[in-house]
């Protein structure tokens, strides 16, 4: 098969962590046979610097010809003025709505060789395998009106959360597929107390769940699932939310996989397979940032960005047993011992970056 791929490294830790996804990628290709055509655009602040603006046409047309974009991370100190007029995250927001992303799949999983790099005690981590499905191209991110303006009494600011049926529908149906696909446990997060969007939201998965009988649902405050999420993980399947609220429950999620390092996602305008001949569009990124604090130093974590390339076999190609086996490499790895500083917490041998791209490309 041949595998065309946009690859974005972006700015800090994204460049070094884009680079070993494409090499275990490259490794994928050897072993099974299949040709890999990369090409790369700028983004963030990469295209500040380079074309005024974090999003160029240029890479628009790259990700557009591509049948998948690969997305390192953005954004970093030397952009982070609050009162500049463009944000290396613009450049990833624009792309996330112009592909028209609106599911944003982040696995969160604990790997029993990184029980202790967890602050939390090991017996909480057994069998926690979750799936977070993210609403990503609407919601707090997207409406509007948005802005900062000067009054005679003082300085305002706006957001806007509004969500449209459709918008909702879309997102909650893969989450019911996803669902399906799994344990059959599906868990709508909203603030269906206070936000008028999360009763709406509420009602339609509600509605939703009689196309879906074999799947329990169960609905949440969100406040209640970030305690949830830390006293009883386990009990979690599929869990979907609003952008916002997915944002933040992905980050603590990510505490119980050991690193936020080790956190994959891909971002899609539809499950691939759904009765649609067109392949969707997609993006794959980890979750982790640009990392400032580590970045160029050869050390981040290139796991998450290693699992997103194995989402992108599967999602994007349909190429399953290629992404297992990059799975089960990362996780023979991690078995042996080999450890970057963020998950050195059991004491395993650490290397760095490339040493550890190098090993997993290496058991593939
Ligand atoms: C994420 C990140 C982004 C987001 C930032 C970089 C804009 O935090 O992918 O979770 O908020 O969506
Ligand atoms: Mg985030």
């Amino acid at each position: 098969m041949k595998l065309n791929v946009a690859v974005l490294p972006g700015d800090g830790a994204g460049p070094e962590v884009t680079a070993e996804a494409v090499r275990v990628l490259d490794a994928v290709a050897s072993r099974f046979g299949h040709a890999v055509n990369v090409v790369t655009g700028s983004i963030g602040g990469h295209a500040i610097d380079t074309f005024g603006t974090p999003l160029p046409d240029e890479t628009s047309a790259v990700c557009h010809e591509a049948d998948a974009v690969l997305f390192g991370a953005v954004g970093g100190p030397k952009w982070d003025d609050p009162h500049a007029h463009v944000h290396p995250e613009q450049g990833i927001l624009d792309l996330r709505k112009r592909m028209g992303l609106f599911a944003n799949l982040r696995p969160v999983r604990a790997y029993p060789a990184l029980v202790n790099s967890s602050p939390l005690k090991p017996h909480l981590l057994e069998g926690v395998d979750m799936l977070i499905v993210r609403e990503l191209t609407g919601g707090l991110y997207f409406s509007r009106p948005k802005r900062r303006w000067t009054t005679s009494r003082g300085r305002r600011g706006v957001d806007t959360l509004r969500y449209t049926e459709r918008e909702i529908e879309r997102v909650l149906r893969v989450a019911f597929e996803l669902a399906r696909r799994r344990r059959k446990q599906l868990t709508s997060a909203d603030k269906a107390n206070v936000l008028e969007s999360s009763r709406l939201w509420r009602e339609i998965a509600t509605e939703l769940a009689a196309d879906y009988p074999d799947v329990e649902v169960d609905h949440i405050y969100v406040d209640n699932l970030a305690m949830q999420l830390i006293r009883d993980p386990s009990r979690f399947d599929v869990v979907v939310s609003e952008n916002t609220f997915g944002d933040i429950i992905s980050d603590e999620a990510a505490v119980l996989s050991g690193s936020l390092g080790m956190l994959q996602s891909a971002s899609l305008s539809g499950l691939p397979g759904a009765g649609k001949p067109r392949r969707p569009s997609a993006l794959y990124e980890p979750i982790h940032g640009s990392a400032p604090d580590i970045a160029g130093q050869g050390i981040a974590n290139p796991i998450g960005a290693i699992l997103s390339m194995a989402l992108m076999l599967r999602y994007s190609f349909g190429l399953e047993e290629e992404a297992v086996a990059v799975e089960r490499s990362v996780e023979a790895v991690l078995a042996e011992g080999y450890r970057t500083p963020d998950i050195a917490g059991d004491g395993g041998g650490v290397v760095g970056t490339a040493r550890m791209g190098g090993v997993i490309a290496g058991r593939v």
